[in-house]
């Protein structure tokens, strides 16, 4: 039985919107709405794995989906919605947390990197997170994900998870008419330039919404004169533009903002050397603060009007979930035929 080709992505409501979260995986979410089924969520179950303020995370789920609407995803086609509406994601991560071993999830370097030295004191919850992204993925039966780099070793984790209980249970998926397997293999999707947007303090830093310097990061809901501001202070090197990509080795700096440049025109970094090679930052920073605000500062301003209706954003989430759960309960009941559980 070949599997829907259907499309999952989500985003944690922990901290505001910034370049990053735009350019590596908001914007690309949107053309996947012409060729697959959609599903974009906001994993608010995710998001608590570490200490959020309630009225952060209420405020950030709105923004989230907010900003998944006023970059052109249309609610009517992809299905938007909040993880903790649908209880199922919860359910399966069970299930999961039971098909998955200690040994897969400690060697997850997400769970390393966050935890630190710290690895006693922070939520079991955080130790589990892998298992709740592949029943996020796996309960829609979901073929692609597209997430950035740091992800790829939680998708493993997604396709082993699947592949184990495919075999656990594979007597059960026959006898219940399936051929072979239950879950899918997900594919990671990650496609064009500029997935990783750097920190305009560090070119060898992610851009991120937990970095000390807040001119760093350039936030979705920023106005015009910010983005201009924290543009032409971020930092470079002295040297002009090369006028092709290969004069950009070594210059972290120079190479993030050319490559930032490059996805919001949705150029080719060559393309965009190739006009501004030879120049200095003096011309190529204003021109880049003036395409950032031209993009961003449309987007920011419906992200208001929208998080401004509660009443809309409430009928959006709750359609998108009550869409998810029709695709997700009939799913559940198979699983728990084939788990055992008596119904
Ligand atoms: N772990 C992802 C991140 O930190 C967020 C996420 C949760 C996700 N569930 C998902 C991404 C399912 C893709 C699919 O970016």
């Amino acid at each position: 039985m070949p599997f829907t080709p259907r499309v999952f992505s989500g985003i944690k409501p922990s901290g505001d919107l910034h370049l990053g979260n735009y350019l590596g995986a908001i914007r690309r979410f949107v053309p996947l709405q012409d060729t697959h089924e959609t599903i974009y969520c906001v994993v608010d179950m995710h998001a608590i794995t570490v200490w959020q303020e309630p009225e952060d995370l209420r405020r950030w789920t709105y923004e989230i989906a907010a900003a998944y609407i006023a970059s052109g995803l249309n609610p009517e086609r992809s299905i938007i919605f909040n993880q903790s509406q649908v209880v199922e994601h919860a359910e399966l991560s069970w299930i999961f947390n039971c098909v998955a071993r200690m040994g897969w999830m400690a060697r997850m370097t997400q769970f390393k990197d966050k935890a630190g030295e710290n690895s006693e004191h922070v939520s079991l919850g955080l130790f589990a997170y892998p298992s709740l992204m592949a029943a996020d993925i796996l309960l829609y039966k979901s073929t692609g994900v597209p997430v950035g780099d740091d992800q790829k070793q939680h998708l493993e984790l997604t396709r082993d998870i699947a592949k184990k209980f495919n075999h656990d249970f594979r007597k059960q998926i026959k006898s219940l008419g399936f051929d072979e397997e239950y879950f899918p293999h997900t594919e990671s999707m990650v496609t064009g330039p500029a997935t990783r947007v750097m920190s305009l303090k560090d070119g060898k830093k992610k851009m991120s919404k937990s970095d000390a310097s807040d001119m760093s990061t350039i936030y979705m809901m920023d106005d015009a004169d910010t983005i201009s501001k924290k543009i032409k202070r971020a930092t470079t090197d002295p040297e002009p533009l090369p006028s092709e990509a290969a004069g950009l080795e070594g210059r972290a700096e120079a190479s993030n903002l050319v490559s930032i440049y490059a996805a919001l025109a949705d150029r080719s970094v060559d393309d965009v050397l190739r006009e501004f090679g030879g120049a200095g930052w003096g011309t190529f920073k204003p021109a880049l603060a003036d395409l950032a605000v031209s993009v961003l500062s449309p987007i920011a301003g419906e992200m208001r009007r929208l998080v401004g209706d509660k009443p809309e954003m409430d009928r959006i989430l709750r359609n998108g979930a009550d869409r998810a759960r029709a695709i997700a309960v009939p799913v559940m009941d198979e699983v728990r035929q084939i788990v055992g559980f008596v119904r």
